[in-house]
């Protein structure tokens, strides 16, 4: 809610500082019609009042004064939170330039020379309560439209989380539907070499029961011997001894798929994700192409130019992390079709795997953004900017680094290096 301006403003409060007690009962006699007046007869004691309440909204302050003195009583006011926004006035018998320009540097707001005249003394009393008054509602406001701010600032941050959240979940989703769909083709065809297979026994069975119904009815007729014949011919069961092995293999091999498949994602994910462990990074590398091959194997022909590279003590699951989310960015980044390819190799302290594709490339100008956290040139809901963040801290935490070169037209190359030992 906006400040309320409207209410009846209460009188403003002076507190009229002077050691000579007629010169008090003056201020207080010109002053008490229009406003609320607290009076001081040293410098303590201003500064026990203005402490106070109610606060003073103006201070006329006298300079000399036995104990502590205006200047220093100012001084005070301005070091302290609470009332350096107290506009003082000194009114003083001293009338000369330097100390008119001491209390004006210490901060007065302005500087009347007694004797006054009462009329010039109560216009600059309204002048300056009227920049006090300015100045606060300045200050309200200040603090409305900070608190404002601030509230918008923890909604659009609930807002982006919400959003943040249906994308992770909608990415999970794709993945998830990439994956049911590459186990749901192996056991399409199982199922349907099942099928098969019990139509196959069927006719297996019929000629078995033939051969039992044959051998029952002995002595051997000839003629049963060539209706038997028939029969097998008729079930083709030459064919069938040579078909049930290949449907079984075949089925074999879908069921194996689908094991690997399982298995990839229980490697990739597997429990012991916190656990550094001495590992080989082709075979991360390979799983996880086999877990995204589905986003892959339309548009991109993936080569592989592995090096001889020797095993690094990593967390394998979040490096495959990072594997998963420049091979999906490059896949992304090629429209029509194109190809990706890994490359890995090392050098006496370090490893590195390069992933390069021939894809659309990066704007010169996103390429010092790539790493922060929610830089994204991808509609909503295929990007969330946060994959090569995600990536950058899993990388550095492994004490390496992510390098990346780019033509806009030609593709990018993203050169994960990592540490051989870790230290
Ligand atoms: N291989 C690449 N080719 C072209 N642009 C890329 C490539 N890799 C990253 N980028 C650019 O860097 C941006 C940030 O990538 P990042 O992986 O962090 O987020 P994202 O892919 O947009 O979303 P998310 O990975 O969270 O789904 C991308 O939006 C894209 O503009
Ligand atoms: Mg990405």
């Amino acid at each position: 809610m906006e400040p309320d301006n409207q209410s009846a403003e209460p009188m403003p409060t002076i507190l009229v500082v002077d050691d000579d007690f007629f010169n008090l009962s003056v201020f207080k006699q010109c002053l008490t019609p229009d406003y609320e007046i607290l009076t001081a007869t040293s410098g303590e004691l201003t500064l026990q009042l203005a402490n106070g309440a109610p606060k003073p909204d103006l201070i006329l302050l006298d300079v000399m004064m036995p104990g502590m003195d205006g200047y220093e009583t100012l001084s005070h006011l301005k070091t302290n939170p609470h009332t350096q926004d107290i506009p003082v006035i000194f009114v003083t018998g001293l009338s000369s330039d330097i100390d008119e320009e001491r209390g004006l540097q210490l901060g007065a707001a302005d500087y009347i020379y007694k004797p006054y005249h009462l009329s010039i003394l109560l216009a600059r009393i309204r002048t300056q309560l009227e920049l006090k008054k300015a100045r606060d509602w300045l200050k309200n406001q200040n603090a409305f439209l900070e608190a404002e701010l601030e509230r918008r600032h923890q909604e659009n941050q609930q807002v982006h989380l919400q959003l943040l959240q249906s994308e992770k979940l909608a990415a999970i989703g794709q993945l998830a539907a990439g994956i049911a769909h590459e186990i749901n083709n192996p056991i399409g065809f199982v199922n349907s070499n099942l099928n098969t297979l019990n139509a196959y026994l069927c006719d297996i069975f019929t000629v078995l029961d033939a051969d039992d119904a044959l051998i029952a009815g002995s002595p051997i007729t000839p003629d049963a011997l060539q209706k038997l014949l028939e029969l097998k011919q008729q079930k083709n069961i030459d064919y069938l001894r040579s078909d049930i092995p290949e449907l079984i293999a075949e089925s074999q091999e879908g069921l194996s798929r689908v094991r690997n498949i399982i298995q990839d994602l229980k490697d990739f994910s597997h429990a012991k994700s916190n656990d550094w462990e001495l590992s080989d990074l082709h075979k991360g590398i390979d799983l996880t192409l086999n877990i995204i091959c589905n986003e892959l194997k339309y548009h991109c022909t993936v080569h592989k130019e592995y090096g001889d590279i020797p095993k690094i003590v990593c967390l394998p699951s979040q490096l495959n992390q990072v594997f998963m989310n420049l091979l999906i960015n490059a896949a992304q980044a090629i429209e029509t079709k194109g190809d990706i390819t890994i490359r890995t190799g090392h050098n006496a302290k370090e490893v590195w795997v390069e992933i390069s594709d021939n894809g659309k490339g990066i704007d010169p100008e996103h390429l010092t953004h790539l790493f922060e956290p929610f830089f994204t040139t991808k509609p909503i809901g295929k990007g969330t900017g946060l994959g090569l963040s995600i990536s950058q801290n899993i990388v550095c935490k492994h004490g390496g680094r992510i390098e990346v070169s780019s033509k806009v037209g030609l593709g990018s190359t993203f050169q994960v290096w990592l540490p051989i030992r870790r230290e």
